[in-house]
């Protein structure tokens, strides 16, 4: 494990506001910040906003305000979303603040300087009204705008062009050394044959035909091409090519540094192809891995503000709590496959893992501790083979977590922990407490309230980066003091005798399916 890890997740455009979808990915890339955090390793995690472009320009004008107006509002409301999440970002970036128009533009300068970029002609089918070339897939066999619908003309305009062969060998050698580059490893190949191997034609980087963009310095009838703009957010926000560039130091010139990029499948090609290529063209060292998520849908269908079947997380958040759902989003589906929300899933969800094993497991614990030890944790004394085969799958779930969790499998790393918690509430249904209670043998009976106190606190320090609100609360009716809550105390079997448990209210009530299916149901839109 590299002793750093820097970790961004796309940056958004504020041109809607954000839905379950974009907090998906964020909240992902929240969990792994926070497991390197508790496994101490020095963490920086990067989000933002794309806020530039001509869709970001006309949704403006349609508002009757700015587009600095407008992506004023939207990215206000991404942060607030951010904030309810509990995302721990230790930087937001907007790609309209200075401190990356001004990077942006000397990255362009160099570009032109080191020959990358030249000035050239593009050419396709443009539809006047809408300002806006199309290809020929787009316009079809009726040559019609895909937009407006109304008849396009072939047409050319000036513009810059990035050298997209100049790179490749670099391109193909990285991919090669390094097989988990792409992650998941399937997403290689698409990249490869969809793309890479049909040729890549040269990129074009500037627009001349709208303005809400950052401007050439040596033409400033163009502005630069979004993503241009918008893939160097993972180094400008670090102070590249800045007065003070100690984080760039620190998390991106560092070999020690390991540097992952989460984006979604509809993305990946830009991450995969044009980012290395500019940062080839920088002389700057390439990130470890760029993982691609899949998207999650609404009920089986696309979610789409405007066909209205988006869900906010805010509600459900005010409903449920945050935990559920920063869980659904961990645990429903494997990180890397495509997924979906539904609200009976999400119900189902909750009560599976949070009511039914997790929260099941530490409410008859603290009401078996409270009723036969007045409260107070037993010492392990003499412990038997059940305990012994406990720690056993204690210590092997803690590295199979940690392993996979390494390798970006958090869905995996919580099944585990999930698979632990199954066995520790079937050991009390094999030890029966309430037996060993009525005949009097105390020794055997606190070994099982040790064993059982051990597993739900290990459980909660793994679960902690995605219980972000309820980890604290399992602590505190423990009365688990600080020393005790940090990771490196977790190879500890049973060090928690003599803390004084509290009941408290279910941490995780068990949902009607039905009642929560409807109030779901009745808040997508
Ligand atoms: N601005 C660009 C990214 C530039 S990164 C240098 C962009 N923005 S976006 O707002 O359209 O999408 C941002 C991310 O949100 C993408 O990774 C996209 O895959 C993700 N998602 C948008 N809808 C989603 C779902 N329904 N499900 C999962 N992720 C989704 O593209």
């Amino acid at each position: 494990m590299k002793k750093k890890f820097y970790i961004t997740t796309p940056i958004y455009y504020p041109s809607a506001e954000a839905h379950i979808g974009h907090a998906y990915c964020t909240t992902m890339c929240d969990i792994l910040a926070r497991y390197k955090r508790m496994r101490g390793v020095e963490t920086y995690f990067l989000t933002g906003t794309d806020e530039h472009g001509q869709k970001i320009q006309t949704k403006a004008a349609e508002k009757g305000v700015t587009p600095q107006e407008y992506v004023d509002e939207i990215a206000a409301k991404f942060q607030d979303l951010w904030k309810a999440m509990r995302i721990s970002n230790d930087d937001f970036i907007r790609t309209t603040q200075e401190r990356h128009v001004r990077v942006v533009q000397d990255i362009f300068t160099h570009f032109l300087k080191n020959d990358d970029i030249y000035l050239g002609k593009y050419e396709g089918w443009y539809c006047t009204p809408c300002e806006s070339f199309w290809t020929e897939t787009q316009v079809g066999e009726e040559h019609l705008c895909p937009d407006c619908h109304r008849p396009v003309h072939r047409d050319s305009e000036e513009a810059y062009f990035f050298k997209m062969q100049k790179y490749l060998p670099d391109l193909m050698k990285l991919m090669d050394e390094n097989p988990k580059f792409i992650l998941p490893i399937s997403r290689k190949n698409e990249m490869m044959n969809t793309f890479i191997n049909k040729g890549l034609d040269d990129l074009c980087v500037s627009r001349t035909s709208f303005d809400w963009g950052i401007q050439i310095r040596e033409n400033p009838k163009h502005v630069i091409y979004v993503w241009l703009d918008a893939l160097t957010n993972y180094i400008t926000a670090l102070g590249y090519d800045s007065k003070d560039d100690s984080l760039f130091k620190k998390f991106w010139e560092d070999p020690d540094c390991e540097i992952v990029h989460i984006v979604g499948a509809d993305i990946s090609r830009f991450h995969v192809i044009y980012w290395p290529m500019f940062l080839k063209g920088l002389g700057l060292r390439m990130p470890d891995r760029v993982f691609v998520h899949g998207l999650l849908d609404l009920n089986g269908e696309k979610m789409s503000k405007s066909r209205g079947n988006v869900v906010s997380p805010i509600p459900l958040i005010e409903r449920y709590g945050v935990d559920p759902v920063r869980w659904f989003l961990a645990k429903e589906f494997s990180f890397g496959t495509n997924g979906r929300f539904s609200s009976e899933l999400f119900a189902e969800r909750t009560n599976t893992d949070l009511a039914n094993n997790y929260g099941n497991l530490i409410s008859r614990t603290v009401s078996m501790i409270s009723k036969y030890f007045e409260g107070v944790v037993p010492e392990l004394k003499n412990p038997g083979e059940k305990e012994e085969n406990i720690r056993v799958l204690t210590e092997k779930t803690i590295s199979q977590y940690e392993a996979l969790m390494d390798d970006l499998k958090p869905t995996e790393a919580l099944e585990c922990v999930m698979e632990l918690l199954n066995v520790a509430n079937k050991y009390i249904e094999e030890t029966q407490p309430w037996v060993l209670a009525k005949e009097g043998k105390t020794e055997e009976l606190g070994n099982v309230m040790a064993v059982l106190t051990n597993t739900i606190l290990v459980s909660t320090k793994l679960l902690s980066p995605v219980l972000v609100e309820s980890a604290p609360k399992v602590y505190s009716s423990f009365g688990v003091p600080e020393e005790l809550q940090k990771y490196e105390t977790i190879h500890q079997f049973c060090p928690y005798a003599k803390l004084k448990v509290e009941k408290g209210a279910a941490l995780f009530p068990r949902l009607d399916v039905k009642v929560e299916t409807e109030y779901i149901d009745s808040i997508s839109k």
